[in-house]
């Protein structure tokens, strides 16, 4: 495999996935839960940080989950969970320095034993979540099809035909790549994901396709299909355990829905295009070849949007 040396960032072994955006209930933990089961099923070693202090949600899931992996009777696959605390002190800056230095920790401990690492965080902005966007490589956005969600993303002025005043959220995500260029030339693949997908196309659903699609361009991002809105999604939370697991070896048959879940879920791994495992090829190159394919997709998409190659 041909590099140039000069290009290529200095890529860590272990390939992170932030799953972020700043709108609870969009499906954060959800995905992050799905993700990272999926990974570890698939073979890989995972490391999983919960940023979302208040809430906890992926950390109770794997406590869940730790649990029953006591008197399951499969194989039920765990991640190494980190779940920092939040500083307690009055003073902000020493709360962002202790946060800093157990996040650092924890991400020093996997980046080089591990292949991926998968982040939750919380629905606010705040600096954990500003410091793992920077750290992403792959940054997922689960989005809810409606277009309230939408306008966390962007909100367009009409004054004077101006268009694309950037809201909140995306501005973080332009800080945050624009952080990454300066101090690892790396790059942050952003995507998009549709959660809670109705069955029925809507009118509504179509609408926010067509502005989803026009809006990738213009703040550079991917869009991938997505979950439907399934019991299925949620029932199994107590459990630990997600559509994934063996549940046909336990309790019942695969129903219709539970096939159509793994389905969605498969999708989606494939839709984000991580890393892959290939015969002869160590985790480290297949982050390698990821760089180059995903830089030639941006450079592309940049392209269309008038920019300049950088
Ligand atoms: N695809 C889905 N189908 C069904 N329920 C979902 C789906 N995605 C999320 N949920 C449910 O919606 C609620 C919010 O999801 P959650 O993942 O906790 O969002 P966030 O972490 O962004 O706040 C939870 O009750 C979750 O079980
Ligand atoms: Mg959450």
């Amino acid at each position: 495999m041909n590099f140039d040396a000069d290009e290529a960032p200095e890529l860590r072994t272990a390939h992170v996935i932030v799953v972020a955006n700043e709108k609870g209930g969009s499906g954060k933990s959800t995905m992050s839960i799905h993700l990272a089961v999926a990974l570890l099923k698939a073979g890989y070693r995972v490391a999983t940080i919960d940023l979302d202090i208040r809430q906890r949600t992926l950390t109770r899931f794997f406590e869940n989950r730790a649990s029953w992996a006591k008197t399951a009777p499969w194989r039920v696959e765990l991640p190494k969970h980190f779940a920092p605390d939040r500083g307690e002190s009055a003073s902000r800056l020493d709360n962002e320095t202790a946060e800093f230095a157990i996040f650092a920790e924890a991400i020093g401990e996997v980046e080089h034993s591990f292949e991926f690492i998968v982040i939750d965080t919380p629905a606010s902005d705040s600096y954990l979540m500003r410091l793992a966007h920077s750290l992403a490589d792959t940054l997922i956005s689960p989005m809810n099809d409606s277009f309230i969600d939408m306008d966390v993303l962007t909100r367009v002025h009409h004054d004077r035909g101006q268009r694309g005043m950037v809201a909140q959220y995306a501005e973080i995500v332009i800080e945050a790549r624009r952080k990454r260029r300066l101090v690892d030339n790396g790059l942050i693949d952003w995507v998009l994901v549709r959660n809670r997908v109705a069955t029925l196309q809507t009118n509504n659903a179509k609408q926010v396709d067509h502005a989803l699609r026009r809006l990738a361009v213009e703040l550079q991002f991917r869009v991938a299909e997505g979950l439907h809105d399934r019991v299925i999604f949620r029932e199994l939370f107590p459990l630990g355990l997600t559509a994934l697991d063996a549940l046909e070896e336990s309790h019942h048959t695969l129903t219709a829905s539970q096939k159509s879940a793994r389905r969605e879920i498969d999708d989606l791994v494939n839709d984000l295009r991580l890393p892959e495992r290939a015969a002869g090829v160590g985790h480290l190159e297949s982050r390698h070849i990821w760089f180059n394919a995903i830089s030639d997709f941006y450079r592309k998409l940049g392209e269309l949007k008038g920019e300049r190659p950088r």
